[in-house]
């Protein structure tokens, strides 16, 4: 049912009704979805000793889908995967979070379209996301082991244009950023991040390593053993000094400044980031269209 559960509230320290009280009126706080607050007794909301009631909407289930498409390569046997995930936060449009990495995967989808690679290609626009990478892992947990098998390596691109950006490429460096208890790396993966170091360098971008935080799709993959790669232009970090003498843009500032905000609209993609970014995903997914080898060996 969806029927919101009335809960009391008392006011127990009047100095802190600064702070927005949850379910006033007024922006909805992701994942507490208040529908409406009112004064019980009498007595001012900011005065100690006052109640309110807030209705609270009970947890929803809800269905998503995962949008998956595949051109078939002379081997069926050998899938290379690029995913970005589709779904937004609640709060905004996610149009750098992630329209960035999604619209940048369907680019090269639609450019291979016509062509009938070595290798069988196969896009993931991953579901829910923000909800817990609900749709990556859903797809991984899913796989039979034949299946599972087949995938020759996974590519990940969550955020690849973001305003104030620094051009990151997953590390697989164990001694640069150690993964947590339990978690290895497959190494195929290194091949990966070379590939994108190797790009950025051909073309004269500057490029940054960043950690395997498990935060975005390639989490499932990796604990499956499936090596991954990816790219990151940043999120709430701030941009240091050191980087914006490097990419430009402001130091003292979130790499993306609207992250999980109503600003993330197509305003807030640097659209130089976002090409670099996209033909870069566009090679590599050509460059292990034909060939592997340096992943799997
Ligand atoms: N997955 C995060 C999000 O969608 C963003 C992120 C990507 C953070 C990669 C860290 C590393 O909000
Ligand atoms: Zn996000
Ligand atoms: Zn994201
Ligand atoms: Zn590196």
């Amino acid at each position: 049912g969806n029927t919101p559960e009335r809960e009391e509230l008392i006011v127990a320290d009047a100095t802190s009704v600064d702070e927005p009280i949850p379910g006033a009126p007024g922006p909805v706080t992701h994942g507490i979805p208040v529908v409406g607050a009112s004064s019980a007794d009498g007595l001012a909301l900011a005065e100690e000793g006052s109640t309110a009631f807030v209705e609270v909407l009970p947890a929803e289930t809800r269905t998503d889908y995962n949008v998956i498409a595949e051109l078939p390569g002379k081997n069926p046997d050998n899938v290379v995967m690029a995913g970005a995930h589709l779904d937004s936060v609640t709060e905004g449009p996610g149009i750098n979070d992630n329209g960035s990495g999604s619209a940048a995967i369907l680019e090269t989808a639609l450019l291979m379209a016509n062509t009938h690679p070595e290798n069988t290609l196969r896009f993931a626009w991953w579901a829910a996301e923000e909800q817990g990478l609900v749709g990556s892992a859903d797809y991984v947990a899913g796989l039979s082991e034949a299946e599972r098998e087949r995938i020759a390596l996974y590519m990940n691109y969550d955020m690849v244009g973001s305003p104030n950006y620094v051009f990151m490429v997953y590390d697989s460096d164990e001694s640069t950023f150690p993964a947590p208890e339990g978690v290895t790396i497959p190494p195929g993966s290194t091949a990966i991040e070379d590939l994108y170091e190797s790009y950025y360098t051909y073309v004269g971008e500057p490029y940054d390593d960043t950690e395997y935080s498990g935060r975005s799709d390639y989490e499932a993959f990796i604990l499956a053993g499936i090596p991954s790669g990816g790219l990151f232009t940043g999120a709430e970090g701030i941009k240091t000094e050191e980087q914006a003498a490097i990419w430009g843009g402001t130091a003292g500032e979130q790499f993306d400044p609207c992250y999980h905000e109503a600003c993330d609209t197509y305003e807030n993609v640097d659209l130089h980031a976002l090409e670099v970014n996209s033909d870069l995903i566009a090679f590599a997914m050509l460059t292990y269209a034909y060939s592997t080898e340096s992943v799997n060996g």
